[in-house]
């Protein structure tokens, strides 16, 4: 199914590494659906803008992540817009512009073990000093607080015997590159 207006224009939102940007640009490169039109970080050396690159993406490094006229700015003409491991609070301007339209990635299965700070190897480590027995990754859509706006997909995975917070979060990544790609197909299908 192609879109008349072409596919739905994903910004990707970054401040690390970017494993889950490449999942969302492997799996949309050649999609009808939806297709990654920028990357935006807070860091200029965040890992993922070189990713960005090299699939030929363009590319806004924030001079200050908290002005949002600078953001609203670099998203452009953005329809849909991907936090993926971006690690500032998003202005409520921009907020209420994308409002059901941006969404988050979360390494664990909300409402537990999010909000502010609880973000990398603190979430993994709380996971297991609680003694659940399943973590799992949490897509949802943003709003004014660290996440806690509408979830709208979850990935488990369990918690095994003798798990380190390093080796939790290697599994719970696996399900997030998995979930993120099939969340924001999904949503580009309805917005799109
Ligand atoms: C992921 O675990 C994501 O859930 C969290 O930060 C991490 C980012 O990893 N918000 P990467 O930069 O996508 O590799």
């Amino acid at each position: 199914m192609t879109k008349p207006g072409g596919p739905v224009r994903v910004a990707v939102l970054v401040s690390g590494g970017g494993t889950n940007l490449q999942a969302l640009l492997d799996a949309l490169h050649e999609s009808p659906i939806a297709r990654v039109t920028r990357v935006i970080s807070n860091r200029p050396d965040a890992g993922a803008l070189a990713r960005a690159r090299r699939a030929g993406v363009p590319t806004t490094v924030l001079r200050d992540a908290n002005d949002p006229a600078e953001l609203q700015a670099a998203l452009g003409d953005a329809q849909l817009v991907v936090l993926a491991g971006y690690l500032k609070l998003v202005h409520a301007a921009v907020v209420a512009r994308f409002r059901g339209r941006m969404i988050n990635i979360h390494p664990a299965l909300l409402p537990d073990f999010g909000g502010p700070g609880m973000y990398g190897r603190r979430v993994h480590e709380a996971v297991l000093a609680s003694g659940v027995k399943e973590s799992g990754a949490t897509v949802h859509l943003v709003d004014e607080e660290f996440d806690r706006g509408e979830i709208i997909g979850q990935e488990k995975v369990r918690v095994e015997p003798g798990d380190t917070p390093d080796a939790l979060a290697a599994r719970v990544l696996e399900a997030e590159h998995r979930l993120l790609p099939r969340m924001v197909l999904e949503l580009a299908r309805r917005i799109g």
